[in-house]
């Protein structure tokens, strides 16, 4: 039997509600499977437990993280408890820094029965990988001077460690994909950092001489995710544009409640992190009304990432196939409670073994 230890951090709001349901399915596909067991060690971490003890996490925190297999994280925040700086840089940012997650992955797929905002959105499916260090995202510059002398510089810091390891994930993904990678660049403006992209771009995929490669400039590849977006595979993505495009994505879908992200440690120094994209969503708490699929899409990656794709992709189609049935929560249109549609996808994989 193989254990896998996952550390729970179900946080504040609806990860509360959406995290324990979630967790009824991973061991349903345990069961299915029958070869592997979760073990689940779950933090109080959260917006509540600063109140209590004055910090998100504890002293140890970090180092009992470090002990498991994944991180499986709800959503962090409670504007009304904690300010959002501090709840979110005192556990998820600490996170993603400290076990050295330095790529984040999130998928966008059409899924039948999802209302997506385009007319035509002609079954696409693609991933984002966004560089998740450095780049435009840099404490490097300062501000000097006042009023109209002022004057701020930004640095954008790319080192070529950083961005060949995040092109090389895309190439090796898009290996188990269908072989196509589409880079984001703007070196037509950005003229140092973005030819040095491209450059590293063409060296790493001449290792991958399988892989079909195009660039396109960021403005034209944001228009491009709206009028084709069936055309796209694996797309690699600096931080900032990464961002940009990422949330795209999730908007091209039709919901927050549905779109799932992944924190990757590409070293396996330190464990990667699951969570769905949408946060603590307060306006909704405590109603059973939380759309889980967010939550579940995550744990379909983290199986993945686990090296168990055979449960991932079960639980994909299970989830597919809820939604197609019309199973769905109030966000989608639905009629459906959190536990309803929980119950339905455990009742389907039941019935697949
Ligand atoms: P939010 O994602 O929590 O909510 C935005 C809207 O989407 C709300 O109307 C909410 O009801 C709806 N929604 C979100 N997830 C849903 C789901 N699973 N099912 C049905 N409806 C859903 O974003 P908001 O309101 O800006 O932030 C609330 C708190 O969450 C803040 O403290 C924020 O900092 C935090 N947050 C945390 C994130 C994380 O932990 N990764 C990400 C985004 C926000
Ligand atoms: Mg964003």
């Amino acid at each position: 039997m193989q254990k896998l230890k996952l550390s729970v951090i179900p946080g504040d709001g609806i990860g509360q509600e959406v995290v324990p349901e979630t967790l009824k399915v991973l061991d349903t596909l345990a069961e299915i499977n029958g070869g592997v067991k979760f073990e689940y060690e779950t933090h109080p971490w959260s917006c509540e437990y600063y109140l209590e003890h004055g910090v998100m996490m504890p002293k140890d925190g970090m180092a009992r993280l470090h002990q498991t297999d994944a991180i499986y994280l709800g959503a962090v925040g409670n504007p009304k408890l904690v300010p959002d700086h501090v709840s979110l840089w005192g556990l998820l940012i600490k996170i993603r820094r400290e076990c050295e997650q330095v790529i984040n992955i999130r998928p966008a797929q059409y899924i039948n029965g999802v209302n997506s905002p385009l007319a035509n959105p002609n079954d696409f499916d693609f991933i984002v990988v966004r560089e998740n260090s450095e780049g435009e995202y840099s404490e490097v510059g300062g501000r000097i001077h006042s009023g109209d002398d002022e004057i701020a510089i930004q640095n954008a810091v790319f080192t070529r460690k950083a961005t060949e390891r995040t092109i090389r994930y895309a190439f090796e993904l898009a290996q188990r994909r269908s072989g196509q990678v589409t880079s984001a660049t703007k070196s037509n403006g950005i003229v140092h950092s973005m030819p040095f992209w491209d450059q590293v771009f063409q060296e790493v995929g001449k290792d991958y001489p399988s892989i079909q490669t195009e660039s396109n400039h960021i403005d034209a590849l944001c228009a491009f995710f709206v009028s084709k977006p069936h055309q796209f595979d694996v797309i690699v993505a600096s931080n900032l544009f990464g961002d940009i495009l990422t949330d795209l994505g999730a908007a091209v879908m039709g919901s927050i409640g549905i779109a799932p992200a992944a924190n990757i440690n590409i070293n396996g120094k330190y464990p990667s992190m699951f969570e769905p994209v949408h946060g603590s969503a307060p306006d909704i708490i405590g109603r059973g009304i939380a759309n889980p699929i967010g939550q579940l899409w995550t744990a379909k990656m983290m199986l993945d990432h686990l090296g168990l794709d055979e449960l991932g992709s079960l639980l994909m189609k299970a989830i597919k196939e809820t939604i197609g049935e019309g199973i769905k929560t109030r966000d989608l249109g639905g009629t459906s409670y959190t536990n309803e549609v929980i119950d339905h996808i455990i009742t389907k994989l039941t019935a697949y073994s």
